[in-house]
């Protein structure tokens, strides 16, 4: 069918959804599509007709993305979407509304749970990675939010104001890289983008995500994000999400001053109409891999690679059949608040019970007289704010309770295990010389406590590294001093956040972006780069395991042009690998950096241009431990160099 075959008025009913959760049907006359949250796995609200109700559907909670994404294994990004997409199968949810890739531009953004990284290309190669396993399925998905949707707080009506460089450097190329997965949706932000609200800004959404990224497909605004939706569909937004009552007079009224065209109008009605026939025809491929069984397998395999060991003074792994007090609260948080919450299917093991099957003693203290009972006390620490959709933090404590009970405990002489469980970056700087040994069990989904109890019995060595960077220290919120002046939020800091800011800053964080701990001991030699051709160049190391456990390791990559023309970032993560290594194991790791990890983008040639010049290439543990590195020389020919940077002198 065609918007040919529809009437006006039928075409004008088509550009809004039926619900809160399908497209329009006509009564049946069209097959309905039906998307659904989260990120994390399906929630899919029973009654169509309200946004957030009780979700009677149970469903496998996998860790979050910002979980995912410390484990840098896109092979685990990809495995999440395809075991997601059995659950939306089963559910007969033809779209997921994920994943979200946005950039952690402040720590308090209370989001940033249901986020990747501070980083676009690490974020962009794990959205990539996770879209193509959903798509997999035949289920579709909704790359979002675009754009520069990096804080809670005011997100409906606080403008972004980015300048063009930061924008294509830093807050596009995650989203750039993530269409290269094909995704069947891009869901608009609530929020301005330089003074337009995103849902009808035709610059960003036609300009950009179409004329200047190449996105073909349909556009979805967030929900209740469209302001007037004949303005949204000039702007080329095809699909007003949830049913808007006003939204056929705008339409009309529209229409009938010559706003907008019946051209404009067929475009995006064809763009649904699209969507609805790739929907029809993938129901004909949809099968699921997995038992409920292996999902929650599939979780638990995410959740092992995703804790990260951030300190450890020789106490872990503990010995078996050890005595473990277990302090603090058990109500677990394995995901955060908002349209991502999952209900999961299975009740979730506690942590002593876990710990128990180890053949530990383990047992949760509730009374402080026997809290020193163990010969070692697992502390359970959450951040002292909610995590949720619809607000930012104030700041980035943790739970005081939580972290006095840490320093009582250690100036007792106990040896304390923290364990924290935060979806995002938390202020460990108070007991960071407190606790023997510090895990961040983020917000790990379902299977986080048999995961944790795999780690600390020693069974499985810890890989994950943070995605993000911890500061250390009260952290104030940049964003609120412009608040007090106007309703826009200026990114004056541009590239300066995260690891970023901190190579460049006298402070440091507590623990550096792409930091982590294992219990093997890793060394790297043999860095051996070659241009592949003018912009393009082999890097290839080795990575050895010196200790006598297995474990894996993350490699990471990045790229600094030595000398600019443009104000850049002093390195830039361009390139991982994950190894696994046995004990004493040796292995080579081989990567191709592309054009793209030499260019910015040049507003003079409104794209992403390689400069000529030495650019170095580093091989590190984390961005503040560089064990290799070495320099490239890239030489463009005449026509493609538009201009030479000589030394300073
Ligand atoms: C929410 C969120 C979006 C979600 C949608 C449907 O407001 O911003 O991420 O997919 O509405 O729940």
């Amino acid at each position: 069918m065609r918007a040919k075959d529809l009437t006006l008025e039928e075409k004008f009913k088509l550009l809004t959804g039926k619900d809160c959760w399908q497209t329009e049907d006509f009564n049946g006359k069209l097959p309905a599509v039906f998307v659904a949250d989260g990120p994390h796995g399906l929630r899919k609200v029973e009654d169509t007709s309200v946004q957030s109700g009780n979700t009677t559907h149970k469903n496998t909670a996998y860790p979050t993305l910002s979980f995912l994404a410390n484990t840098w294994n896109r092979n685990l990004a990809n495995l999440m979407g395809s075991s997601i997409a059995d659950d939306c199968i089963e559910n007969k949810v033809d779209i997921l509304l994920a994943p979200g890739v946005n950039i952690k531009r402040i720590p308090v953004n209370g989001r940033n749970f249901e986020y990747f990284s501070e980083d676009p290309y690490l974020a962009g190669e794990l959205a990539y990675e996770y879209i193509s396993g959903v798509q997999s399925k035949g289920i579709g998905t909704s790359l979002k939010h675009f754009a520069l949707n990096s804080s809670e707080k005011y997100r409906h009506w606080e403008n972004s104001e980015v300048d063009i460089r930061t924008f294509y450097d830093v807050y596009i190329p995650a989203f750039k890289r993530a269409l290269e997965a094909d995704p069947w949706t891009v869901m608009c932000s609530y929020n301005p983008v330089n003074g337009i609200y995103a849902s009808e800004n035709k610059k960003l959404l036609k300009g950009v995500l179409r004329d200047k990224l190449g996105y073909k497909g349909l556009i979805v605004s967030d929900w209740e994000a469209v302001k007037n939706r004949a303005r949204a569909l000039k702007a080329t937004l095809d699909l007003e999400m949830p049913y808007n009552k006003n939204s056929f007079d705008e339409l009309k009224r529209g229409f009938d001053c010559g706003y907008i065209t019946e051209e404009e109008v067929d475009e995006s009605v064809n763009r649904i109409l699209d969507l609805i026939e790739k929907s029809e025809k993938a129901k004909k491929i949809r099968k699921t891999s997995f038992t409920e069984k292996e999902r929650h397998e599939n979780a638990l395999k995410i959740a092992r690679e995703g804790i990260v060991l951030l300190k450890n003074s020789g106490v872990l792994p503990l010995k078996k059949g050890a005595k473990i007090d277990l302090v603090g609260e058990t109500g677990l948080r394995i995901g955060g608040c908002g349209s991502s919450a999952v209900q999961p299917a299975i009740t979730v093991k506690t942590l002593e019970e876990c710990l128990s099957e180890k053949g530990y003693i383990a047992n949760r203290k509730y009374n402080p007289k026997f809290f020193t009972e163990g010969e070692y006390q697992i502390v359970s620490c959450y951040a002292s704010s909610h995590e949720s959709e619809g607000g930012d933090r104030e700041d980035i404590k943790l739970n005081s309770i939580d972290e006095e009970m840490v320093i009582r405990l250690s100036n007792q002489g106990k040896k304390v295990i923290a364990v924290i469980y935060a979806g995002s970056a938390v202020d460990l700087s108070k007991i960071e010389g407190k606790a023997e040994a510090i895990i961040l069990a983020g917000f790990g989904g379902e299977a986080i406590n048999e995961a944790l109890s795999d780690i600390i019995s020693g069974e499985v060595s810890p890989s994950g590294k943070l995605s993000e960077s911890f500061p250390s220290g009260d952290y104030v919120n940049p964003l609120e001093e412009g608040r007090k002046i106007c309703l826009s939020s200026f990114y004056k800091e541009r590239y300066c956040f995260g690891y970023r800011y901190y190579d460049r800053a006298e402070e440091k964080p507590l623990y550096p972006f792409g930091y982590g701990l294992s219990y093997a001991k890793f060394e790297y030699a043999n860095l051996k780069l070659k241009m592949k051709d003018e912009v393009s160049c082999d890097v290839e190391f080795t990575v050895k395991n010196l200790s006598k456990v297995d474990g894996s390791e993350i490699a990471e990559v990045y790229v600094r042009d030595e000398v600019s023309l443009a104000d850049r970032p002093f390195k830039e993560l361009k390139g991982f690998e994950k190894v696994f290594l046995k004990a004493g194991e040796s292995k080579k790791v081989k990567l191709t950096l592309p054009r793209s990890a030499f260019s910015y983008y040049n507003p003079s040639a409104e794209d992403y241009l390689v400069e000529s010049g030495t650019f170095e290439i580093l091989v590190g543990a984390s961005s503040q431990d560089i064990r290799l590195s070495g320099k490239v020389e890239i030489e463009l020919p005449e026509f493609k160099r538009y201009a030479v940077v000589f030394e300073r002198n």
